[in-house]
C-alpha cells in the first residue's frame, strides 16, 4: 500500500538523521578529547616557574643616604636603609616575632609591626611587645662602581644571649 510506503520512508529518514547526529556527536567528542590532550601535552612543555626576587642588588651610591631611616626600598625588596654616625646598615624589613613586616613611624621615630605591636627603635632593635630579638640585617658592600651592594641571603643576627654579629664585617659600611 502507498500510504505504507510513505511511512515506511519517514522511518528510514529519521533514522539516518538519528545516526548522522550520533557521529557528529561521536566526531565532536573524539575531537575535544584529541585537543584536550593535545594542549596538556604542550602545557608539559611550559611548566609553571617561580620567579624569586633577587637577592643581590644595588641601592645606590652612599651619598645619596642621609642620617636616619631611607624606606625607598621596603616595597621592592623588604629592607630599610639607615645610617648613622658609624656608617650605613641595611635592614631587613621582617619582625622577628611572627614575620610580618613592620611601618617606619617618622613622628616616633621607630619601626611598628602591626600584628602584634613589637617596637624597634631606628636601629632596629626591640625594646616592646613580644618580638625575640632585632631584626636582622642584609651583608652590605660597596661594588666596584661604587654603589651599595647588598645581598639578602647573607644575614647578619642578633640573638639575646648569643654573639651579636651587627658589628662583623659585611653587616655595615663603615661610611
Ligand atoms: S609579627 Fe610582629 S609583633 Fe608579631
Amino acid at each position: 500500500m502507498p500510504v505504507r510506503k510513505v511511512s515506511r520512508a519517514n522511518t528510514d529518514d529519521k533514522s539516518e538523521r538519528r545516526l548522522i547526529r550520533r557521529r557528529k556527536f561521536a566526531f565532536a567528542s573524539i575531537f575535544a578529547f584529541l585537543t584536550a590532550n593535545f594542549f596538556m601535552t604542550l602545557r608539559f612543555f611550559f611548566p609553571r616557574t617561580l620567579f624569586e626576587p633577587k637577592t643581590s642588588f644595588k641601592v645606590g651610591y652612599p651619598t645619596d643616604f642621609g642620617f636616619g631611616v631611607d624606606t625607598r626600598f621596603q616595597q621592592k625588596y623588604r629592607i630599610w636603609v639607615v645610617r648613622n654616625a658609624e656608617g650605613i646598615f641595611v635592614i631587613s624589613a621582617i619582625c622577628t616575632h611572627l614575620g610580618c613586616t613592620p611601618d617606619w613611624v617618622e613622628s616616633e621615630q621607630k619601626f611598628k609591626c602591626p600584628c602584634h605591636g613589637s617596637g624597634y627603635d631606628s636601629e632596629g632593635r626591640n625594646f616592646e611587645g613580644p618580638a625575640p630579638r632585632p631584626m636582622d640585617r642584609a651583608h652590605v658592600e660597596l661594588a666596584p662602581d661604587g654603589q651599595i651592594l647588598v645581598d639578602v641571603s647573607r644575614i647578619y643576627k642578633c640573638p639575646p644571649g648569643a654573639p651579636c654579629e651587627f658589628r662583623e664585617d659585611g653587616s655595615y659600611l663603615p661610611v
